[in-house]
């Protein structure tokens, strides 16, 4: 079974993520950031949900707001106000050791064996490339969802260029284009094709997510038009299980940090603006631009049915 750490700011498609995870792979523990929720909430969230699933993966905490600029309001109106669709009191405390030095110490601890999978805004890895300069050495991948290349004919889903995790944060974004990290990116370009119903989740048997799940259902329904949830970050692990059933590209990526485009994630040749040194001395990455939809969904709903 592979090693994972999942990187979240937990909504309920990263709930989803997790459970996925957890069922498929040898989780060493969830570090939380803001993004979806507060920091603490997030915490709360996954100890919420392991509680759920008898579980005792443990929990860290992480960046409560982005490297250098201020915080954007929180999706509550898409996650529900507490992030899990409103639908649990949650009896959780905040409380957990530090996110950032927990992926330092397990990527010292197993050289070569860890899969970072973020999920969330990039700025607890950005933090720990920081402390740890050797980091990309050290992972044996990161799989990230975030940013849109438009290659679905769509871009962004908070502004016309820019997707939720990359827009948190784009500096913490950049920073980790610009490393050595080996890195595959599971943008809004394939995450988006990739819906459940509420049918779907139902068959699963999984009360949990399903109670999770109802509100954003509803949201996705009403203002994005959508059949059903868009399982942005459960795609991560789908990759991570099944990287033959997405097609993709190696590309050095840049992230746009200003301006109408901030928080756009940009390659080379799409993008006439951003002067060349932008991308000057970049590693490629790994980008997925296409999916095999009906494997990625049908599997992880079978999986999901699993007790
Ligand atoms: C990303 O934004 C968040 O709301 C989701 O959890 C996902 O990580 C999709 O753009
Ligand atoms: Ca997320």
């Amino acid at each position: 079974m592979e090693k994972i750490i999942i990187d979240t700011d937990i909504g309920v498609d990263d709930a989803i993520a997790l459970r996925y995870g957890m069922l498929t792979c040898d989780v060493l523990g969830y570090t939380c950031s803001y993004g979806n929720v507060a920091v603490e909430t997030a915490v709360k969230n996954c100890k919420l949900a392991m509680s759920k699933y008898g579980s005792n993966i443990p929990v860290f905490k992480g960046a409560s707001r982005p490297l250098s600029r201020k915080p954007l309001p929180l999706s509550t109106h898409i996650h529900g106000k507490d992030g899990l669709g409103a639908y649990y009191d949650n009896p959780f405390d905040a409380e957990a050791p530090d996110a950032v030095h927990f992926i330092i110490e397990q990527a010292r601890k197993y050289p070569g064996e860890v899969n970072l999978l973020t999920i969330g805004p990039m700025t607890n890895l950005a933090l720990a490339l920081n402390l740890c300069p050797e980091l990309p050495k050290l992972l044996k991948r990161v799989i990230s969802m975030g940013g849109a290349f438009g290659t679905d004919g769509n871009c962004g889903n908070m502004t016309q260029f820019a997707e939720f995790n990359i827009y948190n944060d784009p500096e913490a974004a950049d920073l980790v284009f610009a490393s050595e990290l080996p890195l595959v990116v599971v943008p809004l370009d394939v995450t988006h094709r990739i819906l459940i119903t509420d049918k779907q989740i139902a068959s699963t048997n999984d009360d949990f997510m399903v109670n999770i799940s109802a509100f954003y259902i509803e949201f996705s329904k009403k203002f994005e038009k959508f059949a059903g949830m868009c399982v942005h970050d459960a795609q991560v692990v789908s990759y991570l299980l099944y990287p033959e059933k997405y097609k993709t590209i190696d590309t050095r990526i840049a992230v746009s940090t200003s301006g109408y485009t901030d928080g756009q994630t940009i390659r080379p040749m799409t993008d006439y603006n951003v002067p060349d040194d932008k991308f000057k001395g970049r590693p490629n990455h790994t980008v997925c631009l296409d999916v095999d939809v009906d494997f990625i969904r049908d599997s992880m709903l079978e999986t999901l049915k699993m007790k």
